[in-house]
């Protein structure tokens, strides 16, 4: 898209999205010295214009012309002292093809109101995937891009590549939107998961096709308010929420949606997972709606036995799946392993239909207690409660 082109249309998503005036400083990392010949770190370049951006008091933009621009590693430092920063990316960013040794590639650390459209991230995580593959002594790995104590972030039209670790992870932060975004790696790259989301809040994730190595989202301890709508995964482990309960005093996960979404070829579809340990927390007010299984695993899980104990201190509550469709590459389709000492409750499934091998699926149930309605193929095996009813939670 023509610069001129993508600088309207991030204006008019702005505009509705933050309301920034229309005025705005602009910066252009080639004016910073930033070579797009993929081999001349452009780290400095990127770190001043982003220092200039970041000084204005009007709203800036940054510009990332095409062409690969070679980035060794990036902290994009706020606070800033504007609320409204854009960076129109035409380019690709590619990491140093020899791994590095820093957690994070390219992080945005305590920034408020960036908004980041387009662009290619490529973390040339391959070398990095062998070297752990043939069991020798790595470098920790970095994950591709990194959002940290943040609020109101914008990533739109983002393609992340090959990334060592997770793809995109976003860290105590709030008012998170993905949209867009295209993220892929090979479904033998070791935790590359797509999107991973931790300590944060009101996230939203729409309309982004995720292929990968392990979960294409995974949702960790003391998040709440996510909304995830219209995403395609597979190759890859699923969408999960955990693992939870590994250690102790983690915060709950609490008003989760992931709805419209396609799982094709995966190990998971929706899963739940906890360590079966008895650090106490909790899951509660999930609602996984409209999701179509095709040769999926595990399309359904809740598991608590993720190794050493039956009995994780992790209460599961008020979990809904509604119109869940398609096909189980396993005999079993729908499987709650739940915690002795806290049973999972108020789990209400509506229209189910699962299938193994054109035939009935099986089911597995243990301490799992909630209401079925509608279809429910294979025919659901939680625990009838009747308390569930009148909650209508999610349904
Ligand atoms: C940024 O600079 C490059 C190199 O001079 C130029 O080709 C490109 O058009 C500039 N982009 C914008 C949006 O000014
Ligand atoms: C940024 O937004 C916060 C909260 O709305 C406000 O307190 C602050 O003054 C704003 N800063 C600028 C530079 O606009
Ligand atoms: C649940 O999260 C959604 C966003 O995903 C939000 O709109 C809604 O207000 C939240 N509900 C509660 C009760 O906080
Ligand atoms: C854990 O599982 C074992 C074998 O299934 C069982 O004997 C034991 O009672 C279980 N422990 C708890 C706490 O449920
Ligand atoms: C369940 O799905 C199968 C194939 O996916 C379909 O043929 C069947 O009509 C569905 N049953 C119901 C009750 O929706």
């Amino acid at each position: 898209m023509a610069p001129a082109v993508s600088f309207l249309l991030g204006m008019m998503t702005l505009c509705v999205f933050f309301l920034a005036p229309a005025t705005a400083r602009s910066y252009n990392v080639s004016d910073y010295g930033a070579m797009p010949d993929g081999r001349t770190d452009a780290a400095n370049p990127f770190l001043n214009a982003w220092a200039a951006a970041c000084s204005s008091t009007e709203p800036a933009a940054i510009y990332v012309p095409a062409g690969r621009f070679l980035i060794s590693q990036a902290t994009f430092k706020g606070p800033c002292k504007n609320n409204a920063t854009r960076i129109f990316v035409d380019g690709t960013l590619v990491a140093p093809s020899t791994y590095c040794a820093v957690p994070n590639w390219l992080l945005f650390m305590a920034v408020r109101g960036l908004s980041i459209f387009g662009g290619t991230i490529d973390g040339q995580g391959q070398a990095f995937w062998a070297c752990r593959k043939a069991g020798r002594r790595c470098p920790q790995g970095a994950m591709s891009l990194t959002v940290a104590k943040s609020k109101k972030v914008l990533i739109s039209g983002l393609t992340s590549l090959n990334s060592e670790l997770f793809h995109i992870a976003i860290f105590g932060s709030s008012s998170i939107q993905i949209q867009g975004a295209t993220i892929s790696a090979p479904a033998h790259s070791p935790n590359t998961d797509g999107i991973h989301i931790q300590k944060s809040s009101d996230v939203t994730v729409i309309d982004t096709s995720i292929e990968t190595g392990d979960d294409c989202i995974s949702i960790g301890e003391g998040t709440t308010n996510v909304w995830i709508e219209k995403v395609s995964c597979g190759p890859g482990h699923g969408i999960s929420i955990g693992s939870l309960g590994g250690t102790p005093s983690e915060a709950g996960v609490q008003n989760i949606t992931v709805t419209w979404v396609a799982f094709s070829g995966t190990e998971n579809g929706l899963r739940i997972k906890t360590w079966g340990k008895p650090y106490a927390g909790y899951v509660k007010g999930v609602n996984f709606a409209h999701a179509t299984m095709d040769n999926v695993q595990f399309p359904i899980v809740v598991d608590q036995n993720y190794c050493p104990y039956n009995s994780s201190g992790i209460k599961i509550s008020q979990v809904a799946y509604t119109d869940i469709q398609g096909s189980s590459a396993t005999e079993v389709a729908l499987k709650f392993d739940c915690s002795a000492s806290n049973p999972c409750s108020e789990i209400m499934m509506h229209n189910i239909n699962l299938t193994y091998q054109n035939n009935q699926a099986l089911t597995y149930c243990k301490n799992a207690h909630g209401i079925t309605s509608g279809v429910m193929k294979p025919p659901g095996c939680i625990e009838y409660e009747i308390s569930v009813l009148g909650h209508g939670s999610g349904l």
